[in-house]
């Protein structure tokens, strides 16, 4: 009899704790995992990585340690604090959810499944995430990583991205998490996670000699790793050419504010508008703001993934007359800034890094 055949749940699990116990990550929110740490990393991880995460998430706590700091703090204060993380709603809705739990739970993160849920922005994978590394629970927290070393440990056959996948996978993991006690719940999915952003791997071959379930996975036993996780259907995403502009007089930046509703709602960026101008249009497009270009270079391309678009954009700096903007009367959602204010007040999306760079426009000369 194979391996595959005689291994118990319990002996799997020993050897998810033995390989945790060697390999686990060492992240500032593990370290103390109170509900508050767990969720404000939690919701930053939904769709950052931990690399970016790190630093966001120490700077975030230092400066809003508890639900009635955040509660407390004002817009630009919180999406300052966000900056570099992409995504923003989340931190609206976690502004909205911290005013919840002082105003209904007594400012105190509650542990239920159900109540958690009842807060703005957490979905089933993030209560359960919640649930089991704060509070003990056993719930498994499936997502993404979950979902793919599910779909090559079965060679799930069909669509992972449906609610019965999810399900099995749920089901599966609970076994798992339940057939002892090497490992609670909270360690069980991170170590889960863990496996599946450094060995499990997606969009490339996964690392089999280092995984402790490779006896038993059912995708590597007939050499077909690659062919799971099964998305049939997975949309692309729409492409968007941009011309990005960093305009520049008098060592201030023109920015932008976006509108309050829609891809970055209310942020402040680089001006930019559709298509890839070539130098007589982008200079048009200056004058169009009311602006006289007087020096104009091409900053080469940058290219950016939201969710369902991709940015790909090209780029130029362009130094404009002075005389000209003392007398320009800019519209509302148009402001020239230093950059000692774009670095403290303004937040720019990191859609823009690659342009933010140019000339250190963030940092006071
Ligand atoms: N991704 C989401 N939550 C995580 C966690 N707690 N540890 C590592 N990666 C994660």
């Amino acid at each position: 009899m194979s391996r595959a055949e005689t291994v118990t749940t319990a002996e799997l699990q020993a050897e998810l704790a033995a390989w945790y116990r060697k390999n686990r990550r060492s992240l500032p929110w593990r370290e103390d995992p109170t509900p508050y740490h767990v969720w404000v990393s939690e919701i930053m991880l939904q769709q950052t990585r931990v690399e970016v995460v790190r630093d966001h998430y120490l700077r975030f706590i230092a400066a809003l340690p508890d639900p009635a700091a955040l509660a407390a703090a004002g817009e630009e204060q919180y999406l300052k604090l966000w900056e570099g993380l992409g995504y923003y709603s989340r931190v609206r809705s976690l502004h909205k959810a911290a005013c919840r739990v002082m105003e209904v739970f007594g400012g105190r993160i509650p542990s239920g499944i159900a109540e958690l849920r009842s807060l703005e922005g957490v979905g089933p994978y993030t209560a359960a995430a919640i649930a089991s590394i704060a509070f003990g629970a056993e719930t498994p927290a499936v997502d993404g990583n979950l979902l793919r070393i599910f779909a090559r440990l079965t060679a799930y056959a069909d669509n992972i991205r449906t609610p019965a996948a999810g399900k099995s996978a749920e089901a599966y993991y609970l076994q798992l998490m339940k057939a002892s006690d090497q490992l609670a719940g909270g360690d069980c999915n991170q170590a889960l996670m863990d496996l599946g952003a450094c060995v499990c791997v997606p969009n490339a071959r996964p690392k089999c000699a280092q995984c402790p379930f490779a006896a038993v996975c059912m995708a590597h036993l007939s050499g077909r790793e690659e062919e799971y996780p099964r998305e049939p259907g997975r949309k692309a995403r729409r492409i968007e050419d941009r011309t990005v502009f960093v305009i520049q007089t008098d060592g201030r930046t023109l920015l932008h504010k976006r509108p309050a509703r829609g891809l970055l709602a209310g942020m402040y960026e680089l001006p930019n508008t559709a298509g890839h101008l070539a130098g007589t249009q982008a200079a048009a497009y200056v004058r169009s703001l009311g602006f006289e270009p007087v020096r104009m270079r091409g900053l080469g391309e940058a290219k950016h993934v939201f969710t369902h678009l991709e940015w790909h954009m090209t780029g130029y700096a362009v130094f404009v007359d002075e005389a000209c903007t003392d007398t320009l009367q800019l519209p509302p959602d148009l402001l020239l800034a230093d950059s000692a204010e774009i670095r403290d007040r303004y937040s720019i999306p990191s859609a823009f890094s690659y342009f933010t760079a140019y000339d250190n426009i963030k940092k006071p000369g």
